[in-house]
């Protein structure tokens, strides 16, 4: 695994903060010395996360967390937290948007229209609104880095798992193209594919899972930082937690 950066002083804003994949990357980032701006609804989730990051700050002195309890599919919202964060640090040094919804695991037919536009919302059209609402903040750190998360399903999808593997595949061509649009700048954007993990979403998925057989996701949170780590020098790609390289997407004809 790759040495963790020294985050100190940089500011990070992680979606889904308050369980799973979302809460242990925060507590990671944290504790590298980033302050961490939480985004999530369940306030206690992100109350947890906090004490969590005060406990570990007075050990060793790093890390802070500021919450901001907001659903993401309040797009006016997004735009308000672009607006908060320019006034209180005039910058942003990392963004992983994390945060998402597996909607329902059905045959396509069957999906009902307004769970595929919840996970259309929540997956793809939140995503584009965070992104646009820190992208000036991103390009004005010296080492602007952010990390999509996404699932390998975008790009091998399977029965069943339609909407999901669509989201999923349109927040990766979004990554693609801002990718393409900051080749020159500082900014580096990457995918993050954590691979299966421990979670409520993993459960949803897969009830019939023992649980005990997936990775916890303090695991898998542990393989976000070369993603947000100022050196990194790649772009556009994915990085797979599992085999904790970065693929590159096949270049077109
Ligand atoms: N677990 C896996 O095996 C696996 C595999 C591949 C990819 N992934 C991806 O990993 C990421 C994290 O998933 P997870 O497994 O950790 O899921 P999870 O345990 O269900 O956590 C999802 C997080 O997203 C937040 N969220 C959902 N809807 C939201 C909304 N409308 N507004 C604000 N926050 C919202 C939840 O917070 P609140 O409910 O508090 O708002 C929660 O913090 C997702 O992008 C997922 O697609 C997971």
């Amino acid at each position: 695994m790759t040495p963790t950066p020294d985050l100190s002083g940089r500011i990070a804003l992680v979606t889904g903060a308050s369980r799973g994949i979302g809460y242990f990357v925060a507590r990671r980032l944290a504790s590298a010395g980033a302050h961490v701006i939480a985004v999530a609804r369940t306030v206690g989730g992100l109350e947890e996360l906090d004490d969590e990051i005060k406990s570990e700050r007075r050990k060793s002195g790093k890390g802070e967390a500021t919450l901001v309890p907001l659903d993401i599919t309040d797009m006016a919202g997004l735009d308000r937290l672009g607006g908060a964060i320019n006034d209180r640090w005039g910058k942003l040094d990392m963004l992983v948007i994390n945060a998402a919804v597996l909607g329902v695991i059905s045959p396509i037919g069957h999906v009902e229209a307004k769970t595929f536009e919840k996970v259309m919302t929540v997956n793809v059209t939140s995503t584009w609104r965070l992104i646009r609402s820190v992208d000036p903040l991103l390009r004005l750190s010296d080492a602007g880095r952010a990390a999509i998360v996404t699932s390998s399903l975008a790009n091998a999808p399977r029965a069943f798992w339609a909407p999901y593997a669509a989201s999923k595949a349109a927040a990766e061509a979004l990554m693609r193209s801002w990718a393409e649009e900051t080749v020159n700048m500082p900014l580096r954007v990457n995918a993050f594919d954590p691979g299966r993990t421990r979670t409520a979403m993993r459960a949803q998925a897969m009830p019939g899972e023992n649980p005990e057989t997936v990775p916890h996701p303090s695991e898998t949170a542990a393989h976000i930082m070369p993603l947000v780590d100022p050196k990194l020098t790649e772009t556009g790609k994915i990085y797979q937690a599992k085999t904790q390289r970065f693929l590159s997407y096949r270049l077109p004809e």
